[in-house]
Formats: structure tokens, C-alpha cells, sequence
């Protein structure tokens, strides 16, 4: 008989968490959620409101709209994966640009944004069955979770897989520019006061440096299987 656990992978930016999270769920038919791409729909949001640029930064205003702020994942038949949803609308292909990403860590410094979205992911972790990846998942999310994950990876690997995935999607910008964003928001997920990104004492570290994603995948599920396959 196979036993549904929680599975958290934690880390910092573009360390792979969610691509290799996504080749886990797939292949033990779990729900993967990337908490990431919560803040990322919520600094969209602030975005097209007008709450929230370069040059400032109005989270009152984006506090006062939290009630009616709706994030949440819906399936997608088409290509069977969980998408981000704000108010219902799939914002999946809005979030990745490099606005987003160079807004979205200073934002998810708030402690009220933080509750509403932590509250959500526990919800969503409810039925088990489930791994999900971000910076406080191990720590603050799912402290109990059975599995956790921490990747770490050099800045620059990090920077490169990055950019790759940018220039993939046709965002027009420098190998620098991305060098400098990852960086930063490292920076602010490690040093802010609320949930910062840490490792949980009890996650099991791995450096994904030399590894290939089959590697990757080979090591994580060496971990995985005994759990699931014990007997309850
Ligand atoms: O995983 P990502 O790079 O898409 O996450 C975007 C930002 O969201 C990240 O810089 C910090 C924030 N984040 C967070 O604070 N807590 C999480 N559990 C996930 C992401």
C-alpha cells in the first residue's frame, strides 16, 4: 500500500525546486504547488493596480484589497498541470518577467500577505499527497512535513538556468541584469525578519551544481520511496 506524505523543497532562487518538483509530482501522481508563484500573482496584481513600481510601494493599499484577492490552482486539462489563478483568471504566463521578479521579494516581506498565503497553502496540503516548493515550505508551512528538501546551488549556475528560461520566453534582457535580480532577491528572502529562507534543521541538503535533473530526480526519490511504500 502506498502512504501519501507531504514533500517540501525549499531553497533560493532558480536552485531547480520547481522543475524538479514537477518531475516528482508527476511521476508519484501528487499535486505539485509552487508557493512562489502565489507572491508572483499577487505582485502582479499590485502591478496592474498601480500600487506598487520602481518607485514605490503602496502595500496599504494592496492590504486593503487582500480580502478580495482570490489565489488559488486549477488544473489545467490541456497540459495537466496546477496553474495559478488570480480572481479566477490562469496568470501563469504574466508572472515570470523580470518586473515581477525584481518586485515580488520585498513584497513577500509583508507579514499579512505572508498569513493570507500561508493559510491557503495549508489548506491546499489538507488531503496529503502533495509537494510543495518555496522558501519557508519546510519550516514555517509544513514544520511537520515528512520529507523536506533544501537545494543550494552557485549564483552563477543559478543566473544561467535563468536567463536560459527567460530568453526562452523571449523577455529581452542581460545575463547581468538577471546575475543582479537573483541576488538581491536572495538577499531579502535570507535577511527578512518574517519566515526568512532557511534551511529546516531537519532538511536534507543537497547541491544540485553537478547533478543532472535524471541524477537530481534519482537522489530525491531515494529518499521518497521508503516513506511511501511503508506499510501504515
Ligand atoms: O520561487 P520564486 O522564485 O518564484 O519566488 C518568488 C519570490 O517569492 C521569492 O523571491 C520570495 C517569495 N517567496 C516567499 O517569500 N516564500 C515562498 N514560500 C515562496 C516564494
Amino acid at each position: 500500500m502506498s502512504t501519501k506524505i507531504i514533500i517540501t523543497i525549499d531553497g533560493t532562487s532558480s536552485t531547480g525546486k520547481s522543475t524538479i518538483a514537477k518531475r516528482i509530482a508527476k511521476k508519484l501522481k501528487y499535486i505539485y504547488i509552487d508557493s512562489g508563484a502565489m507572491y508572483r500573482a499577487l505582485t502582479y496584481y499590485a502591478i496592474q493596480k498601480k500600487y506598487i513600481s520602481k518607485t514605490h510601494y503602496f502595500e496599504d493599499k494592496l492590504i486593503n484589497d487582500l480580502e478580495s484577492i482570490s489565489i488559488d490552482f486549477k488544473n489545467n486539462i490541456l497540459n495537466n498541470r496546477f496553474e495559478v489563478h488570480l480572481n479566477g483568471i490562469s496568470v501563469e504566463n504574466k508572472i515570470r518577467s523580470l518586473e515581477v521578479s525584481n518586485l515580488v521579494s520585498r513584497l513577500a516581506t509583508f507579514a499579512e500577505l505572508r498569513k493570507r498565503m500561508v493559510a491557503t497553502q495549508h489548506a491546499l496540503g489538507n488531503e496529503k499527497g502533495i509537494i510543495m516548493d518555496g522558501r519557508d515550505i519546510g519550516t514555517v508551512v509544513f514544520p511537520n512535513a515528512e520529507l523536506k528538501f533544501f537545494l543550494e546551488s552557485s549564483l552563477k549556475l543559478r543566473a544561467k538556468r535563468r536567463y536560459d528560461e527567460l530568453t526562452l520566453i523571449n523577455e529581452n534582457i542581460t545575463y547581468n541584469q538577471v546575475l543582479k535580480n537573483i541576488n538581491l532577491r536572495d538577499s531579502q528572502d535570507i535577511n527578512r525578519s518574517n519566515s526568512p529562507l532557511k534551511k529546516a534543521s531537519d532538511a536534507i541538503l543537497i547541491n544540485t551544481d553537478q547533478l543532472t535533473l535524471d541524477e537530481l530526480e534519482i537522489k530525491l526519490l531515494s529518499f521518497i520511496n521508503p516513506l511511501i511504500s511503508k506499510n501504515l
